[in-house]
């Protein structure tokens, strides 16, 4: 008998993805380049279940019923067009390969190009939640050809979570429309990760929390209705981990550099190429940099001195502050990611339905958080909304606390501590929500050395001026 479904790419990703389509009542056939994994895989993993495994890629192809569906899940980039390459002189019209990788969308729509006219499928699908979701429920975001996404629906709605409005998968749109959605992802992530991180800084350095009370306020937080989800969850985690060689806590023993593999990074220049502000997401990607070049910054510690010091305050009423900054900080960089889709579904004629985004973001990936039911409801009260602060209950919630966003954001910079995504955000709301920014002084001056034309307050029409120092015109 035929299996059901192959994944090629038996890293950990692969093996449990493979595992949970199995577990849901798909027999499945497996194939890995170097033998060894593959052999590794079948002894420990695969007992007691419908698993074949290949170990060349002609008898991976034959083992699988028509038309194929064969997942992809190895290195983003080079590796992918190596395995189509591969692949294609096996495969049947009608078989469907699926990059499951964190692939860049314009690479997406090249192989789509390249595979669609020779009667071959191709879908594209961003894979969130880690180790834990891949086996036991991701957020799948599937791109391409929306009739080749119908042979693969009843797999993927069993394998995905499941929340209480349904499996965290959706056909996302055209092409690489479910590669880009995952990049947006992994920038909000990013954005999140670095907000959670500038929480900690100040808890840690103005409010003088230990690990243990830190563990307590996140534990705390990960209760509320506006904070609650996974990062907040794994947050509270990490801090009393008492690491066994030294008995003291882990998280202060690692060193302060991130690492990253790009995506965040790739988030950034799309959306400069496509003129949408993503300060916030922006300033996570910078944080990074600025903690990679620690020897940097551990010489100019010595010689550039600041402020330092402690809040001046009650703790507790310090604490709920940089809570509801952390709050309002996380609508602004959800606002930019979603701006950032809006436009780059109209650029890339993606389609993409929003609020459904948010929804199959719910559960299984590592931005899961009740707060994305808030904005499900904000885009499917209104699917045109220009941009999320104006949904009434942003709005409401960020007028209720910006006092208290402003003062920690104030605390911070009278202290010294960086907090560049708070700020950002903060930038981004004070911008947005100004009907006169300084920019006609910046259309002057263009005007000035560039006789670049600007327009007028008052009257239609583009104007130039011959500016002249205003002694000259005396
Ligand atoms: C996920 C993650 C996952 C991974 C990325 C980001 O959604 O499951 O985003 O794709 O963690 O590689 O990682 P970096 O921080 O290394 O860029």
């Amino acid at each position: 008998t035929l299996q059901s479904f192959g994944v090629i790419g038996l890293a950990v990703m692969g093996e449990n993805i493979a595992l949970n389509v199995e577990r849901n009542g798909f027999p499945i056939a497996v194939y890995n380049r170097s033998r060894e994994k593959t052999d590794a895989f079948m002894a420990q993993r695969a007992p007691g279940r419908n698993v074949k495994a290949a170990f060349t890629l002609e008898e991976f192809v034959a083992s699988l019923e028509r038309p194929r569906k064969i997942l992809v899940m190895v290195q983003a980039g080079k590796p992918v067009d190596a395995v189509i390459a591969q692949l294609k002189p096996l495969l049947s019209e009608g078989d469907i390969i699926i990059d499951g990788g964190n692939s860049w969308f314009e690479d997406t729509e090249r192989r789509t190009k390249e595979l669609e006219p020779d009667g071959f499928r191709f879908i594209g699908m961003g894979v969130s939640g880690g180790e834990e979701g891949a086996l036991n429920g991701p957020s799948l975001m599937p791109g391409g050809t929306e009739s080749s996404y119908e042979y693969l629906s009843p797999i993927f709605t069993k394998i995905a979570a499941q929340v209480d409005d349904g499996p965290c998968v959706t056909y996302v749109g055209p092409g690489g429309a479910g590669h880009y959605v995952k990049m947006v992802h992994n920038g909000i992530e990013y954005g999140d990760m670095q907000l959670i991180a500038e929480a900690y800084d100040l808890l840690k350095n103005a409010a003088g929390l230990d690990p243990s009370q830190l563990h307590e306020v996140f534990a705390e937080w990960n209760t509320t209705d506006e904070l609650n989800s996974f990062l907040i969850e794994i947050t509270a985690n990490i801090f009393p981990y008492i690491d066994p060689d030294t008995n003291l806590p882990l998280v202060d023993l690692i060193v302060d550099a991130a690492g990253q593999k790009g995506t965040g990074r790739w988030t950034v220049q799309t959306a400069l190429e496509l003129g949408v502000a993503i300060p916030t997401i922006t300033a996570a990607v910078n944080a990074r940099i600025m903690s990679s070049i620690k020897d940097e910054r551990v010489a100019a510690s010595k010689i550039l001195t600041g402020p330092t010091g402690k809040y001046d305050g009650q703790t507790k009423d310090f604490i709920n502050m940089v809570r509801d900054a952390l709050y309002c900080s996380k609508i602004c960089s959800y606002a930019q990611g979603m701006a950032l889709l809006s436009t780059a579904s109209k650029a890339y004629n993606f389609n993409l339905n929003l609020g459904e985004m948010a929804r199959i973001w719910k559960g299984g990936c590592i931005i899961r958080a009740g707060f994305l039911n808030k904005i499900k409801k904000a885009f499917d009260e209104n699917p045109a909304l220009p941009n999320l602060l104006l949904a009434p209950e942003f709005k409401q919630t960020i007028l209720d606390r910006q006092g208290a966003w402003r003062e920690v954001l104030a605390t911070a910079a009278k202290l010294g501590i960086p907090v560049p995504a708070f700020s950002a955000s903060l930038d981004y709301f004070d911008s947005y929500r100004r009907d006169r920014l300084p920019q006609n002084l910046t259309q002057a001056q263009r005007d000035y050395f560039g006789a670049h034309t600007y327009l007028r307050t008052d009257k239609p029409g583009t104007f130039h001026t011959e500016w002249v120092p205003i002694a000259e015109t005396k």
